[in-house]
């Protein structure tokens, strides 16, 4: 049993190998925690890390000990998991222990995306209550570990069994409390068009927290956050990883008190949220993964990598290969006709492009952004003969059609909102703050949900389309639910998600054969709340392939390359007006969901068999690229190059990516140091496109991890291609 309870020393150890989590009943009822992270013997009692019998804060006030569920008010003054307001107005809990169930399996969230098991084998789950007598309200702690995964998932679930109407006010999906000991805090942060850079920072006493207030988990901040030791390097170390299930408003915080003890949390933030919980309603948080690595950043990766490809993304999508596609927006954005997509689609079908994607433009008169969202119909000014035909002619081309969508917006200027201006969010009497000229709709109430499913259902129905891009193009300003009472506002941003994942579900359960791929003006909602309906995000609007390094490297400390879209766009790149060789684009793209976004109308015949070869050795190779282990080489910050790999799980093949960012005068003899080889096999390496002067070489796996593997493959090395943003290619199979 990976879960088990010592009954005399009343303690709770989750364990698979690969990790602990060890929980005690303190004397006085509360739930403490005693350890969380590398894996100990189930078979001790680990009651002595609790120092001395634990029976309320009195005298020892501050103290370093771990609870489960730290509440507000009763002596422990660190950032608390729970706070419930009483019916006297006092948010004191006294949360004492009453029962616990361990059960083979994992239960599903009630309306909330979350990890999954697709069989009981795979994990094992407690769930334990606790009680405060006075408010009679139950907290049930639901705790998950999975079978060979170093992760825990965590989320709590609160009944109102009094007579009271209670309110919460703050309820985190996870608190941890972390051994003793410095920690760095690394979260990954940006803004349109450049998501998800690393930060990594000592953490110093105090508090360290990221978060979002948009409605959306934002461009700004991704919700997750990672502990690791300041000695942690992406191969060595220990670090923990918490990362939240949701994609709407939260916080992730980690604080260090003053006597050394660091305690981290993630969840919905307590600004602007309010529950109320009625006698007999529950409310259930949004989940948290956590993973634990002695392995580096890169063993933290690899956890939630493996989970999230595994056990979060679902459908017939998860486990298929993903077409290589040709977007339409960069190419040709709101101005096209059938003819000009046939015309584009031809030439895409002719490189070898698998799915061609209508972005946004087709529905209303949307000839800009000025207007039409909401007036989900054909725009038969462009397309006469509508989706249907269009999805004909394309496979007639033997190219899927591809769809954009934004169904959570509506234009001023439509008439979905003439007929309907109440369904925008906004406070009556007060001014809406404009973005991109529109509105969100309030998918808290459930008739806009209904509407805007019956309106894609009649869409996707009516047409053969393959792909779904859904997209989300503002944040929420001015939030209100017109429909919820004055006292209830708080409730609004999480009724909001609540709704929006129910359009999510609705739709992905009608069409199960439709890819529905996640967006929010790029990568402003790409969390794992999406990746439960959407098995692929489009990772940013940024196509520039320098700044795609970045973003992509950020981005893949949490996510697999089985969910991040990577297109190569045309030059001067539309987002910064770099100018970056066509193969560089390609070798950035690779590592990723492949595809392109531009108008191959306008390519050179150089160009075009260039593309040939590029999506030829992508389908190739896409099983290794969409489902292969990614190892990060080479930060691209603060250095001249960058580098990372991809290596299949039977370690016989790998793709090995290195990008000069600028080219200096004098060069050094370098060499790239490889990861997750076979270090006894013996492998042939060949460049990729053109094949190194001395032709394809065998090196042993042992060499090219301790060695490395030689750069800039040139004889003599002088005469190695100059300029900047190069890229090179290593493709490595076992003999
Ligand atoms: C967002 C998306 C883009 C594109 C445009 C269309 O910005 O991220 O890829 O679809 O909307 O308006």
């Amino acid at each position: 049993m990976p879960i088990t309870w010592r009954d005399a020393d009343r303690e709770l150890h989750l364990h698979n190998g690969l990790l602990s989590l060890v929980l005690r009943v303190h004397e006085n009822g509360w739930l403490g925690q005693l350890h969380a992270g590398a894996p100990l013997d189930p078979g001790r009692s680990y009651a002595h890390l609790a120092a001395l019998p634990f029976t309320g804060f009195s005298n020892r006030l501050d103290d370093p000990l771990g609870f489960a569920v730290p509440t507000a008010g009763s002596g422990d003054f660190r950032i608390p998991a729970l706070v419930v307001e009483g019916p006297d107005g006092a948010t004191v809990l006294d949360l004492a222990y009453v029962a616990h169930r361990i059960a083979p399996g994992k239960p599903a969230l009630d309306g909330l995306p979350s990890t999954y098991v697709e069989g009981p084998d795979e994990a094992t789950t407690v769930e334990v209550d606790l009680r405060d007598g006075p408010t009679a309200l139950t907290v049930t702690l639901v705790l998950t570990i999975f079978e060979g995964r170093a992760a825990i998932a965590r989320s709590m679930r609160l009944a109102n069994h009094g007579r009271d109407r209670l309110v919460i006010r703050t309820a985190m999906s996870a608190s941890l409390d972390l051994p003793a000991g410095e920690w760095d805090v690394l979260t990954f942060s940006g803004a349109w068009a450049r998501e998800r850079h690393p930060y990594r920072s000592p953490l110093v006493p105090g508090r360290r927290s990221v978060g979002s207030l948009r409605g959306a988990s934002g461009h700004q901040q991704d919700p997750s956050i990672f502990l690791v030791r300041p000695e942690t390097t992406e191969e060595h170390g220990e670090g923990f990883a918490v990362s939240l299930v949701y994609s709407g408003n939260f916080l992730a915080e980690a604080e260090l008190g003053a006597r050394g003890a660091t305690r981290a949390r993630i969840g919905l933030p307590s600004e602007g949220f309010a529950w109320t919980l009625l006698p007999g309603a529950t409310f259930t948080t949004p989940e948290a993964v956590m993973a634990w690595s002695n392995e580096g950043l890169g063993g933290l990766s690899d956890t939630l990598h493996d989970l999230y490809r595994e056990r979060l993304a679902r459908g017939r999508w998860r486990d298929r290969p993903r077409p290589v596609l040709l977007n339409s927006w960069e190419g040709v954005y709101y101005d096209f006709d059938h003819d000009r997509l046939l015309e584009m689609a031809r030439a895409a079908a002719d490189l070898g492009v698998e799915l061609f994607v209508l972005d946004d433009g087709w529905f209303g008169e949307r000839d800009s952004d000025t207007t039409s969202l909401g007036d989900w119909i054909v725009d038969h000014r462009k397309l006469p003969d509508g989706l249907g035909r269009l999805a004909a002619d394309m496979e007639g081309l033997g190219l899927s059609l591809g769809l954009w969508i934004e169904p959570e917006m509506v234009s001023p200027v439509s008439r979905l909102f003439a007929e309907h201006p109440d369904w925008a969010i906004g406070v009556p009497g007060r001014a809406r703050t404009e973005s991109r000229q529109q509105l969100v709709l309030d998918l808290s109430r459930p008739e806009v949900v209904d509407h805007l499913e019956g309106a894609f259902a009649e869409i996707l129905a009516n047409a053969s389309v393959r792909y779904v891009k859904w997209d989300m193009n503002r944040n929420i300003t001015e939030p209100y639910g017109a429909t919820l009472p004055p006292d209830r506002q708080g409730e609004f941003f999480h009724r909001y998600m609540l709704g929006t994942y129910e359009l999510w579900r609705r739709l992905t359960t009608r069409f199960p054969e439709i890819l529905f791929e996640s967006c929010a003006g790029g990568g402003g909602r790409f969390d794992p709340g999406m990746l439960a309906y959407a098995p692929q995000g489009w990772t940013s609007d940024d196509t520039d392939a320098i700044e795609r390094l970045a973003i992509q490297w950020g981005t893949s400390h949490v996510y697999p390359l089985s969910s991040m879209a990577a297109h190569v766009s045309a030059v001067p790149n539309h987002q910064v007006g770099r100018v970056t060789p066509l193969a560089t684009r390609a070798a950035v793209a690779f590592f990723g969901l492949f595809g392109y976004e531009l108008d191959p109308r306008h390519l050179s015949a150089d160009e075009r068999a260039e593309i040939r070869d590029q999506i030829a050795f992508y389908r190739r190779h896409r099983e290794l690229f969409q489902r292969g282990r990614f190892v990060r080489l080479r930060a691209p910050f603060g250095r001249d190059d960058a580098a990372w790999m991809v290596v299949a799980s039977d370690r016989r093949s790998a793709i090995v990516a290195r990008i000069r960012i600028l080219d200096r005068p004098v060069r050094v003899t370098d060499r790239l140091q490889l990861r997750g080889l076979d270090p006894g096999l013996s492998y042939a390496v060949e460049t990729w496109p053109a094949p190194s002067p001395g032709g394809r070489v065998r090196r042993g796996g042992d060499l090219l991890q301790s060695v490395g593997l030689g750069l800039e493959p040139s004889d003599p090395p002088e005469q190695a291609p100059r300029g900047d943003f190069r890229a090179w290619i290593w493709v490595l199979t076992a003999e």
